[in-house]
C-alpha cells in the first residue's frame, strides 16, 4: 500500500544521523507515555485511538445529517475558531476544487466566527440574503466570544428568513455534552447536536464531528479520511520501532534541530490547496509546544508563490530556521505545456512537459538552494491528494505532536496562555 513518506536525509548535513537515532529510546518513551497515559495532560488523550474507535453508526449518523443539510441549503456557514474550524477548513480546501465556490457546486461552504471583523459579518449577511442557508455552530466551551457573536447574528437572520421551525432544522450545534451557553441554547431550541468529547482538545478534534460534519457537508468521503487515519494510527503505535515510526522520527528530528538553535519551523507546500493544512498545523504545534518560554515557532509558506517574497529571507536571513516540505507525488489532473511556433515567451524548451514536472523541478531546486544556504530540510511526500492520504497526514501530525511535546518537556494538551487576551478584553468590554 502506498503511504506517506518521511525523508529526513537532508537533515544529516546539520545533525549526524547517529545523533537522531540516539534519541530512539527517548522518543519511544514519549510515545509510550501517550499510549499508557502517564505523561502531562493525560486526561486529554481521547484523540489517540479516535480513528480506530469511530463506529460505523457514528459515521452514518454524521453522513445523514450532512446529506440533510446538503439537500436543504445552498450555503452552509461553519461557525468556529481555532481548533473548532481549522481542521475542517484544511481538509475541505485540500480536497475541493479550487473554483468550487465560484461554480454551481452546492452547497457553498463559508466560515464565520473565526474573527471579529464587522465588515466581514455585514458582507456575509448580504451574501446570505435571499439564499437558503444553514449553520453548523462549533464551540467546545460553548462560550467563545467570536463564534457566539457570529451565531447570534446569523441565527436571527435565518429565523427571520425562514421561521423558527425551519431554522431549527438547518442549525447543528457541536459542543460540550453538558456545559456552556451553546449547549443550553441547543437544548432549548432542539437543534441537532454532536458532542465534543471531554478528553479531546480543540486542535486535536478534526476527526470528531467538529471536523467530520463540515467535511461531509462539503461532499468529501469521511470514511476514507478516517481509514487513512486508522492506517497511520497503526503504524505510529508503540509496537512500531523508532526506525520505522515516522511520527517518532519527525518528533525527534525537530527537537534535535531546536536544540541546535533552529527555533523556527517553516511548513512549505508546493500546492495551493494545502494553505490551510499549514494553518491547522501551525495551531497544532504552536499551541501545543509554545509554553514555559520554549517551543519552536511554527511558520508556513506557499511555494512557489512565496519564493518571490519570503524566499529571500529563507535563503539568506537569520539561520534559525528549518523547513518541512509537503510534496504531492501525483497531481489529480494532467496539464502539458503546449508548443507555440512563435515561441515569443521562450517556453518551447518545456513543450510537451507536464506543469507538475516544472513544479517538481522548482521543488528540487529550492531544496538544493535552501540546504546549501543552511536550512535543514525535512520532506513529507504524499502519494496523492485524496481523503485517505489526508487522513494519514492529519493523524501523523497529531501523534508526532504529542511525542514532540513530551520530548520538549511540556504539556502538549493545554493552552493556558490563550486566556490572557480574553481576560483583558472582557475587562475592557465590562463583561458581567
Ligand atoms: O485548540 C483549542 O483548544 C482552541 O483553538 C479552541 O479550539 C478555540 O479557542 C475555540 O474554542 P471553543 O471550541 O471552546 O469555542
Amino acid at each position: 500500500m502506498n503511504r506517506i513518506v518521511l525523508d529526513i536525509s537532508k537533515v544529516f548535513g546539520f545533525i549526524p544521523e547517529k545523533q537522531i537515532y540516539d534519541r530512539a529510546k527517548e522518543a519511544e518513551s514519549a510515545n509510550a507515555a501517550l499510549e499508557n497515559a502517564t505523561g502531562k495532560g493525560n486526561d486529554f488523550l481521547g484523540w489517540l485511538h479516535l480513528p480506530s474507535s469511530i463506529t460505523k453508526a457514528a459515521l452514518d449518523d454524521i453522513q445523514k445529517t450532512a446529506s440533510d443539510l446538503r439537500s436543504r441549503c445552498e450555503v452552509v456557514v461553519i461557525i468556529g475558531i481555532g481548533g473548532s474550524y481549522l481542521g475542517a477548513k484544511a481538509v475541505i480546501d485540500a480536497l475541493s476544487g479550487a473554483f468550487d465556490n465560484l461554480s454551481n457546486k452546492k452547497p457553498v461552504i463559508v466560515y464565520a466566527g473565526n474573527q471579529i471583523g464587522e465588515d466581514y459579518l455585514h458582507e456575509l449577511s448580504e451574501y446570505l440574503n435571499g439564499k437558503s442557508f444553514g449553520i453548523i455552530n462549533i464551540s467546545k466551551s460553548g462560550t467563545t466570544t467570536e463564534p457566539a457573536l457570529a451565531f447570534r447574528l446569523l441565527r436571527m437572520q435565518l429565523e427571520k428568513a425562514v421561521g423558527i421551525a425551519e431554522a431549527q432544522k438547518r442549525i447543528v450545534a457541536i459542543t460540550d455534552k453538558a456545559r456552556g451557553a451553546l449547549r443550553t441554547l441547543a437544548t432549548q431550541e432542539r437543534y441537532k447536536t454532536y458532542v465534543i468529547p471531554d478528553d479531546v482538545g480543540g486542535r486535536y478534534s478534526v476527526l470528531t464531528p467538529v471536523g467530520l460534519l463540515p467535511i461531509a457537508v462539503a461532499g468529501i468521503d469521511i470514511r476514507q479520511l478516517v481509514a487513512g487515519a486508522v492506517e497511520m494510527e497503526k503504524s505510529t503505535g508503540t509496537n512500531v520501532p523508532f526506525a520505522e515510526n515516522r511520527a517518532a522520527i519527525y518528533a525527534a528530528v525537530r527537537n534535535e534541530l531546536y536544540k541546535q538553535g533552529k527555533k523556527i519551523e517553516i511548513l512549505a507546500n508546493f500546492n495551493p490547496k494545502l494553505h490551510y493544512l499549514s494553518e491547522w498545523w501551525k495551531q497544532l504545534y504552536g499551541e501545543s509546544e509554545g509554553k514555559e518560554n520554549k517551543g519552536i515557532f511554527t511558520a508556513s509558506v506557499d511555494l512557489t508563490t512565496d519564493l518571490h517574497s519570503m524566499g529571500q529571507w529563507i535563503q539568506e536571513g537569520e539561520r534559525t530556521i528549518f523547513e518541512t516540505v509537503l510534496s504531492i507525488a501525483q497531481p489529480c489532473y494532467t496539464v502539458e505545456v503546449p508548443k507555440d511556433e512563435a515561441n515569443l515567451d521562450g517556453l518551447n524548451y518545456l513543450a510537451g512537459k507536464r506543469v507538475d514536472y516544472v513544479n517538481k523541478m522548482a521543488e528540487l531546486g529550492t531544496q538544493q538552494a535552501h540546504v546549501a544556504g543552511g536550512v535543514p530540510n525535512i520532506r513529507i511526500e504524499i502519494p496523492e491528494l485524496n481523503e485517505f492520504y489526508i487522513g494519514q497526514l492529519l493523524y501523523f501530525f497529531e501523534r508526532a505532536c504529542g511525542i514532540s511535546g513530551y520530548l520538549l518537556g511540556v504539556n502538549p494538551f493545554d493552552q493556558p496562555g490563550v486566556e490572557a487576551y480574553k481576560k483583558n478584553m472582557f475587562a475592557l468590554l465590562k463583561k458581567p
